[in-house]
């Protein structure tokens, strides 16, 4: 960054010094030119005034026009080159110009040239045609001639200070570069060095968004959120595990406590029978809660793809309820399945049947005898519904937004319901947001419970469904 910087600011200040360096040797050739210009108008007026070629007119001597100035040299030449009458000395110092250079002279204010004098020293001639001296007399030239030695002694000071300002700028721009860089990156290494120690057991650290500058806050909030989301993710996983812990270790212990006192005396074989009867419960209890968590814990991986596949819903639905007719019967309750017929959507079959499956176990399991549980299926918009209902006990509004979670139950001793781990809600959420959809549950208490599961009906559906 401090390169950067520093290559940046320097080649600004090497542009910006060359550009003013380009003005002024421009500038100063300029009025030369111009100076010149001025000075050849005076010398044809001094020359005419004397009435020509004397050599002791002011026009031809060396003149100095100030303190500073160089030396300014006249000469007056025939069309064809030869000299007419010139400042003293001026011949010794620079050639006259040929024939060809004086016809090659086209506009009246005279054509400007630099030239090196015979010594080697820059001067800078401006050549115009003047008419004859005398009048009737053919065309003729006059040469003026500057020694620029002096502005090229101005210029060489000149450019020896640009270099030492230079020098002295790259110092300077290293020095702000470096402190500019380190005092950009002291925020990101507070930031770093607090990532650095966040660990599992800190994960309520956060970056302090307090003097961090504006582009650098929107990095510490964004960082902070994510941790914020980590936590919350944290936490869940730990109170999932305590939770697993407790569940399995209720019927475990049961299983040992048993085993325990069949084993305190000797027993007869119809005991030893019932025990093992019992043992044998339990374990297909245990079995069945460790299938369902790994079942939640490959669903929240995404672990096992969908296994979609056009399904007709009226059938499926059929099949639900043909399998829990017997259940319903049993507890004198009314199981119908509605308005299912023609309706088709891609979804997995198994995943499906689970879901309706645990949905009706749960309203049969609340509704009393003489109750009534509907399952159906209807279209909204592209969505498929399915919808369980009964006419049960309902659920309270402060359990409605909980019954999803693990483990959530509304009757709360672990060992009261063994049957019920609290898990099968959500199952049922789990399944249908692979499928891409979303559960709602509606619930009066002492009127009953609806829960719908709303899903797209196809993945290329769902895809259209998430982008709008
Ligand atoms: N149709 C319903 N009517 C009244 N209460 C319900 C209904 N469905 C679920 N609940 C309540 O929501 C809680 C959570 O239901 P969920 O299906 O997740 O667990 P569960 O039925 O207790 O156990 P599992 O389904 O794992 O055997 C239940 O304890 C029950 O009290
Ligand atoms: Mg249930």
């Amino acid at each position: 960054m401090t390169v950067w910087y520093v290559l940046s600011a320097f080649a600004l200040i090497l542009v910006a010094t060359g550009l003013l360096y380009w003005v002024l040797v421009n500038g100063m050739y300029r009025e030369d030119v111009s100076d010149l210009g001025d000075i050849l108008e005076n010398a044809t007026l001094l020359l005419r005034a004397s009435n020509g070629y004397s050599a002791a007119s002011p026009a031809l001597q060396p003149a100095r026009i100030t303190r500073h100035r160089s030396d300014i040299y006249v000469r007056v030449l025939e069309a064809d080159g030869r000299t007419v009458i010139e400042t003293p000395g001026l011949a010794s110092q620079l050639l006259a110009p040929s024939k060809a250079q004086l016809a090659a002279v086209r506009s009246r204010q005279g054509e400007s040239r630099q030239v090196l004098s015979r010594r080697g020293e820059p001067f800078l001639t401006l050549i115009a045609p003047i008419g004859g001296l005398r009048a009737g007399a053919p065309r003729q030239y006059m040469e003026v001639a500057m020694d620029r030695a002096h502005d090229e002694i101005l210029l060489a000071r000149y450019r020896e200070r640009l270099w030492r300002i230079l020098g002295v700028s790259l110092v300077l721009c290293s020095v702000v570069g470096y402190l500019i860089a380190r005092g950009g990156m002291h925020p990101i290494e507070g930031i770093s060095r607090t990532a650095e120690r966040i660990r599992a057991t800190t994960l309520h650290e956060r970056i302090s968004t307090g003097g961090l500058p504006e582009e650098l806050r929107g990095l510490a909030e964004t960082f902070n959120s994510m941790l914020d989301r980590l936590e919350q993710s944290f936490r869940h996983i730990s109170q999932f595990s305590d939770d697993v812990a407790h569940e399995l270790r209720t019927p475990i212990n049961n299983l040992r406590g048993e085993i325990e006192v069949a084993l305190g005396k000797a027993r007869s074989a119809e005991e030893y029978r019932e025990v093992l009867g019992s043992c044998f419960e339990e374990c297909t209890r245990i079995s069945r809660l460790i299938r369902t968590l790994l079942f939640l814990a490959r669903a929240d991986t995404a672990a096992d793809a969908l296994q979609r596949e056009p399904i007709d819903l009226g059938e499926e639905l059929a099949k639900v309820g043909a399998f829990y007719e017997a259940a319903a019967g049993e507890g004198d309750i009314q199981l119908r399945v509605a308005g299912a017929s023609g309706l088709r959507a891609e979804l997995d079959r198994t995943l499906l049947q689970q879901a309706i499956g645990n949905l009706v176990s749960n309203a049969l399991a609340h509704t009393p005898a003489g109750g009534s549980v509907e399952v159906a299926a209807s279209t909204r918009g592209q969505d498929v519904v399915i919808t369980v209902a009964d006419t049960g006990c309902g659920i309270a509004q402060e359990h409605l937004s909980r019954v999803f979670e693990r483990f959530y139950r509304i009757e709360q001793s672990r060992t009261g319901s063994q049957q019920n781990a609290g898990l099968g809600l959500a199952v049922v959420k789990s399944i249908v947001s692979r499928h891409g959809g979303r559960v709602e549950i509606e619930s009066q208490v002492g009127a009953g419970t609806r829960v719908s599961l709303v899903l797209p009906p196809s993945a290329a559906a769902r895809g259209q469904l998430t982008k709008s």
